[in-house]
């Protein structure tokens, strides 16, 4: 055992210690705390915390230190929002704005996803259970109840796992490749109670599947459909190809503010309904459309934003490469009495080179790329087109900097940054830049 005190803590609350002259990393520590830290382990681990910060808390997750998903459990939600705070507005101090950008809260930092997702495993006393992969390993780790996760999702996945034992339904071994279940995924639809389930089997083959379903249904656990997802591959991703319907219509509808959407298992969807209104609401608001312009939704997934958008807009051109999220898109404009929306099946950056090309009218232009961000020939086809302002949507702050240096290349300056709390507990942020064609603001 070793005692380190005073440690210095970054924003992600892991500390490096340094000991037999190597480098370790310490994770679950706040800035400032006097630290024990048990050396007989293969790796160094934090025994316990001698001297604990103000700002620590104890909120009852017992899987904290071995699933690492959530690196801000054992901080205030105020001092998880300061530190945000801050690294925000340092990793944009070479931008100059003037003012501070500022951090829009979750009204409860917990049980808010909508989507859950968890691995399954046999369990050393031959039980099928599941939970979530240990941080940078293939190791999973048992969670029966995860806080961040909506109530009724950690029930269901209770149920369905004696459901699965008592079919002897075999979970899906990563080495031997055999076993049947991969990984269960739910959606639950906050506004609407509609409930998705997706089984992701090894393949076809589901012996015992309709046991399973009648089992399920006999529950009574609210899941309004269920679908069984195929993904025999070597591979990380959850979901394959392929997918038949159970039960039910094969997708959920949820609400938000004052429309309705038909969510798919392949769609995009925010994992956070409550904080997806609140971040729309921004970009709208940032986004100043009127009545006589033309705008862009790229990376529009199933049509949320442009949703949102059309009732302040003339035409709304949203563009997606998910073929299955344009159908839902389009699925979604038609319930939602909307005329005045184009959706387009395309890669964004080919399509807006192609508007480019044809010297294309457009106004305004929202964006919500992936993590990875945006392209520089996309950006670069906006410095052409010359709308008057662009709101950038980002849930990877790094990747916006990088992006926000290639629109001021292109003429562009930045006006406001501000940021929604969209994943609460966790080190990520969403965020929300406007930029200004600079000769026209
Ligand atoms: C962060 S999501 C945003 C979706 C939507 N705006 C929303 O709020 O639900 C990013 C979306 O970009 C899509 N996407 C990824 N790469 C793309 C590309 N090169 N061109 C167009 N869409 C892409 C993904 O399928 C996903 O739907």
């Amino acid at each position: 055992m070793k005692e380190y005190k005073n440690i210095k803590v970054g924003y992600i609350p892991d500390c490096e210690i340094e000991y037999n002259k190597k480098k370790y990393l310490i994770h679950d520590v706040i800035d400032g705390e006097d630290i024990l830290v048990d050396t007989d382990k293969n790796y160094p681990v934090l025994n316990k915390v001698l001297k604990p910060s103000k700002y620590r808390i104890n909120d009852g997750c017992i899987y904290q230190h071995s699933c690492g998903a959530c690196q801000f459990m054992h901080v205030s939600y105020e001092h998880e929002l300061e530190l945000k705070k801050e690294y925000i507005n340092d990793l944009f101090k070479p931008f100059h704005l003037k003012k501070i950008i500022n951090i829009n809260p979750m009204p409860s930092p917990y049980n808010y996803r909508n989507k859950s997702i968890m691995t399954y495993k046999m369990s050393k006393s031959k039980k099928v259970v599941c939970g979530l992969y240990q941080e940078y390993s293939h190791n999973i780790v048992t969670v029966d109840n995860c806080m961040l996760q909506k109530e009724e999702s950690n029930n269901i996945i209770k149920n369905i796992n004696q459901i699965l034992t008592k079919n002897k339904i075999m979970p899906y071994d990563e080495r031997t490749r055999s076993g049947i279940i991969r990984h269960i995924y739910i959606r639950y639809g906050f506004n609407s109670n509609e409930i998705m389930l997706v089984f992701v089997t090894n393949g076809e083959m589901f012996p015992g599947r309709n046991n399973v379903i009648k089992d399920i249904i006999k529950a009574n656990l609210g899941i309004t459909t269920i679908i069984q997802n195929y993904n025999s591959r070597d591979t990380s991703i959850v979901l394959g190809d392929k997918e038949k319907v159970l039960y039910g219509p094969g997708f959920i509808y949820e609400k938000v503010g004052d429309y309705k959407f038909k969510i798919s298992p392949k769609s995009f969807f925010q994992v956070n309904t409550i904080g997806m209104k609140i971040l729309y609401d921004l970009a709208l608001s940032k986004s100043g459309i009127t009545k006589n312009d033309i705008v862009i939704d790229a990376y529009c997934g199933v049509g949320t934003i442009s949703i949102f958008a059309a009732k302040y807009a003339k035409q709304v051109i949203g563009v997606e490469l998910n073929k299955d999220a344009i159908k839902d898109a389009n699925i979604n404009a038609k319930i939602n009495n909307i005329n005045n929306i184009q959706f387009i099946a395309d890669d964004s950056t080919n399509f807006m080179t192609h508007l480019a090309k044809n010297r294309t009218k457009i106004d305004v232009v929202i964006m919500d790329p992936p993590r990875e961000g945006s392209t520089k020939q996309f950006i670069n086809a906006i410095g052409y087109l010359k709308p008057k302002r662009v709101v950038y949507v980002s849930c990877d702050p790094k990747t916006l900097k990088r992006d926000l240096y290639t629109f001021i290349n292109n003429g562009y300056d930045i006006d406001s940054i501000e940021c929604v709390d969209m994943f609460p507990k966790t080190t990520h942020v969403e965020v929300v830049a406007l930029l200004y064609l600079k000769d026209i603001k």
